[in-house]
């Protein structure tokens, strides 16, 4: 069928008309859509890291406060906490996560990271031991153990139960995670992880202790992004 230009204009015409209408209604039909679905409650966010409930640790009787510097007296004192910013579901899909938080020797590497501790010789610094690199276990501070892996002792590092990556708390360097960014993380000494366990950034704020969303990116594997 030939196509008249009469024709032609006409479908134009009606082309036209139709993105117009297009235009007009998808803004307003948005308006219309009820809002994301969220299973977190607002109201509970919290970027303060407040102690979780764990019976026979030094920590047991301090279940939901918000740490303190003053809380770590000792170097090597490790505590799981709780962090639940307000966009944490929205980034990582977790109303609320677990954190290792733990006070350790001052190193190069921890600058902008931690929050100093007396005279700066140590540092609280916050690990994302949340997921694994690997495969999104939960590595667990060990005081002291034999690696399976190499036989060799060591001392207060992470190690993953699942295929016992181990991560050095006080190296902290920059790594390349998967997707080719760059993060800081507590450095892989062996194992199966692809790189380290990364650090959530921390700061005091009213006397408590805080976890920083500005790293949030670093956190994101385990089919997160
Ligand atoms: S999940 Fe951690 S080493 Fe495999």
């Amino acid at each position: 069928m030939e196509i008249t230009r009469r024709g032609f204009l006409q479908g134009a015409i009606g082309l036209a008309g139709a993105g117009m209408t297009g235009a007009l209604t998808v803004p307003a039909l948005k308006s219309l859509l009820p809002p994301p679905i969220t299973r977190c409650n607002k109201d509970d966010a919290h970027d303060t890291l407040t102690f979780k409930s764990e019976g026979g640790k030094w920590y047991e009787n301090k279940g939901n406060e918000v740490a303190t510097v003053a809380d770590f007296e000792n170097i090597w004192d490790v505590a799981i906490v709780n962090w639940g910013p307000e966009n944490l579901e929205e980034e990582l899909g977790a109303c609320e996560i677990q954190l290792a938080l733990a006070r350790v020797p001052t190193e190069t590497g921890m600058e902008g990271l931690g929050v100093s501790v007396g005279d700066g010789s140590s540092m609280l610094m916050a690990y994302h031991t949340y997921k694994c690199p690997h495969l999104c276990c939960k590595p667990v501070y060990t005081e002291q153990g034999t690696s399976a892996i190499s036989g060799k002792d060591y001392e207060n590092m992470f190690l993953c139960p699942c295929h016992l990556s181990l991560f050095d708390p006080i190296s902290i360097i920059k790594n390349i995670d998967e997707q080719g960014r760059e993060v800081m993380a507590a450095e892989l000494l062996e194992g199966p992880a692809p790189y380290g366990l990364p650090v959530v950034p921390v700061a005091e704020q009213n006397g408590g202790l805080i976890g920083l969303t500005t790293e949030i990116e670093w956190l994101k594997y385990c089919g997160q992004g």
